[in-house]
Parts: C-alpha cells; sequence; structure tokens
C-alpha cells in the first residue's frame, strides 16, 4: 500500500530468527543507503524483537557499519524464541512458564525511540511476529533471510548459497572417505520443510541419494539402491534435509521447547536412515550432522550481493512511500510483496522442480520409486 509520503527522519534496524551469513551485509547497505542517500538517522534495534520488548536500542552510524560486509552472525545479535503476543515473562511457583501480549509495550517503545519506520529482517518467524504488529502507526518493511531458502514471495534469500557452499564442501570431503573405507556415508544438512538445501548440495556434490521433506522415503527403494552402488563404485553418499521423512512416517524431532515461539527441533533422521541401510545391507554406514556449520562464517560473494541489493532496495521501497512491504527477488528483478503475505507459510520444493529431474536423469535416488520413462519402461538399478 502507497501512502501520502511522511518524513522519514529515524529508522530502526532488526535482526529476527537464526543467524545467517549475509545479516551484517543487508544492515550495512540499508544503514548506509539511508544515511548517505537519504540523511536518516539509524539505530540498531537488539536482540529481534526483544529488543522493542526491552527498549534496547543502540546507535548505527555509517563508521558502526563499516567493515562488516564480510562478517558471519549480526552484530545486531538475535533471537528465534519470540512471538509478541505470547512472550515469555517469567515462571510461576511451579515453574511453568508465563507468558504475555507484549505487542502494546513494543508499539509504546517504537513511538518512544521515534522510529518512522523498522526494517526487519528474517525469516517466516521473524514476518509473522512481525504481521501481529501490523497496524496504520508502524511501517515495518521486511527482508527476506534463511538458509532453507524457503520464504514465500521471493525466489532467493540471502544467506542460502552459503548453506549449500559449505554443505556441498562438506559431501565432497565424505566422499573421498567414503571411497577409501567403501562405506555409506550420511550426511543431515538442515531444511526443516524444505528440501533446498539437500536438493542443491546433492546435486553440487553428485551425491547418490537425497533424501527431501517434499518426497517421504522408502527405505527398501534406498538400499536397493545403494546395493547395486556398493558393487560399482563400492560407496555411496546420502545427503538427508533435517525434515526428511519415510512415507507414512513422521520427522525425527530432537527437542521440544514448549517457551519458545518455535518449540520444535529437528534432528536425527540422518542417524536413523543410516542405521536403517546398515540393518538391510552387509555394509558400514557413519552419519554426519552438519547442524549450525552451515549457518556460520563469512557469506560467499554471490550472498554479499544478494545482501545488498535486499538492503539497498528496502530503502528504496520505504522511501517510495510505501507500507508494510517485504523485499524480494522474482525472475532476478527486485521487488516487494505484502510482509503478511509471507506469514506462517513456507515455500517448498516442488516435487517437479527441474533440478530434481535432472538429478533423476543421472540416477540419483530420491528414495522413491524412480518414476516411469516416456518409452514406458522403469529405469533399472544399473551397476
Ligand atoms: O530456519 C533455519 C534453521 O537453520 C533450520 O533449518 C533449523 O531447523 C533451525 O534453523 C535451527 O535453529 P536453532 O538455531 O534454534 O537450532
Amino acid at each position: 500500500m502507497t501512502r501520502p509520503q511522511a518524513p522519514i527522519r529515524r529508522i530502526g534496524i532488526l535482526t529476527g530468527g537464526g543467524d545467517c551469513p549475509g545479516l551484517n551485509a543487508v544492515i550495512r547497505a540499508v544503514a548506509k543507503t539511508a544515511i548517505y542517500q537519504h540523511g536518516i538517522e539509524v539505530v540498531g534495534i537488539r536482540d529481534g524483537f526483544v529488543g522493542l520488548i526491552e527498549n534496547n536500542v543502540v546507535p548505527l552510524d555509517a563508521a558502526a557499519v563499516s567493515g562488516i560486509l564480510t562478517r558471519g552472525g549480526t552484530i545486531l545479535g538475535t533471537n528465534n524464541k519470540c512471538n509478541p503476543r505470547r512472550h515469555m515473562v517469567g515462571r510461576d511457583v511451579h515453574g511453568e512458564p508465563m507468558f504475555a501480549d507484549v505487542t502494546g509495550q513494543i508499539r509504546e517503545n517504537i513511538r518512544d525511540n521515534r522510529l518512522d519506520a523498522i526494517i526487519v529482517i528474517g525469516g517466516d518467524g521473524t514476518m509473522s511476529a512481525a504481521a501481529t504488529l501490523l497496524s496504520d502507526e508502524i511501517n515495518l518493511i521486511g527482508v527476506p533471510k534463511t538458509i532453507d531458502n524457503d520464504i514465500v514471495g521471493t525466489e532467493i534469500t540471502f544467506g542460502f548459497l552459503t548453506a549449500v557452499a559449505t554443505a556441498t564442501e562438506a559431501l565432497d570431503r565424505l566422499q573421498t572417505t567414503a571411497d577409501s573405507h567403501h562405506r555409506v556415508m550420511v550426511c543431515e544438512v538442515m531444511g526443516r520443510n524444505a528440501g533446498w538445501i539437500a536438493l542443491t548440495s546433492g546435486v553440487a556434490s553428485g551425491s547418490d541419494v537425497i533424501l527431501m521433506p517434499e518426497i517421504p522415503f522408502d527405505m527398501d527403494e534406498i538400499a536397493v539402491f545403494i546395493e547395486a552402488r556398493m558393487v560399482r563404485p563400492g560407496f555411496a553418499i546420502v545427503v538427508v534435509a533435517e525434515g526428511a521423512l519415510p512415507k507414512g512416517g513422521a520427522q525425527v524431532v530432537a527437542r521440544h521447547d514448549p517457551t519458545s515461539a518455535d518449540p520444535i527441533r529437528l534432528g536425527g533422521i540422518g542417524q536413523a536412515v543410516a542405521e536403517a541401510i546398515a540393518r538391510r545391507l552387509d555394509v558400514e554406514t557413519r552419519t554426519t550432522v552438519l547442524g549450525h556449520v552451515q549457518r556460520g562464517g563469512s557469506p560467499i560473494a554471490a550472498d554479499r550481493i544478494l545482501a545488498t541489493h535486499f538492503g539497498h532496495h528496502a530503502i528504496q521501497t520505504l522511501m517510495s512511500g510505501k507500507t508494510n512491504r517485504m523485499v524480494v527477488r522474482q525472475n532476478h528483478i527486485f521487488d516487494d510483496v505484502d510482509i503478511a503475505f509471507a506469514a506462517n507459510r513456507q515455500r517448498l520444493v516442488p516435487v517437479d522442480h527441474p533440478l530434481i529431474t535432472a538429478a533423476r536423469a543421472l540416477r540419483t535416488c530420491f528414495g522413491d520409486r524412480p518414476p516411469v520413462h516416456a518409452s514406458g519402461a522403469r529405469p533399472a538399478v544399473v551397476v
């Protein structure tokens, strides 16, 4: 929505959700564009929405954001537990968590800090939290962040390509040890509901089996496929998204935190798959869980560039008079959508995605029954 342009004099920047390579690059692009191009005063909000609840705000001048382009993490701190409508405010006498709606407190602190807009950098959880605050008084401009690449409305999120590069390097390294020891190496990567990291790093590394949440797997299909691979070349690499699940089964939950707005943490499917393979076949298996290694460290060049575009576009969107938008990229063009559009939804990998089609043609196993060829023949497992 576009409204008559109220002067934008002072803005806040907030990073929410899990950390992600490129967060600092966005902060820098937002702050420098705002300061240099528009003479806007910029403040940083500490630890995501928690900083707005506790009124923890720091000045961000050009010097404060200088030299951070290549740094991983976020100089502002972040938090992936906060839901403003149900924020944990303490524990009762029995040790049970107590929750309160703190949206009023947040609005008050936004007013006290004289913020004309807030640039909210985060994933679907952060966009959902932002959506709960929407009102005529507040202008929130979202920037889509997540290594999972699963935000609705944008074809890519910053951080994803760095995570894929990290996972691909790990899979390449696992291949040499798999080869030497004639083992099946299973690598669990992140990706809660969407298998973008598993698919992309799996194809980039030439992994034999790619398991992702969008294609529930069948252990028997995997076993037949791997048995053939163990004859020649004599080893196999399996990449599994943490959210992958067997047909008719459930995701593996590592822990549950009822105090969090994001209570479920997945993990363990890699080990379960490795054990199931070892039970079915007379092979040695090993499991590697990449975990937060995929989220840490310096962003690769492509993510620094994407983050810079997103940060710059966020200020352009704001200065064009638009309100409550999330910047996106579609067909390589930077654009914006309603910020609430991305709330509580995920962009999954379509099962007919061209990369899946290409990988299947190269005989990559997705843990399901291989589709029938145009000729009518089901591809044989070739040794
Ligand atoms: O949403 C990004 C993500 O990296 C998921 O893939 C993963 O399940 C989750 O964050 C882990 O979050 P935490 O930092 O709370 O362990």
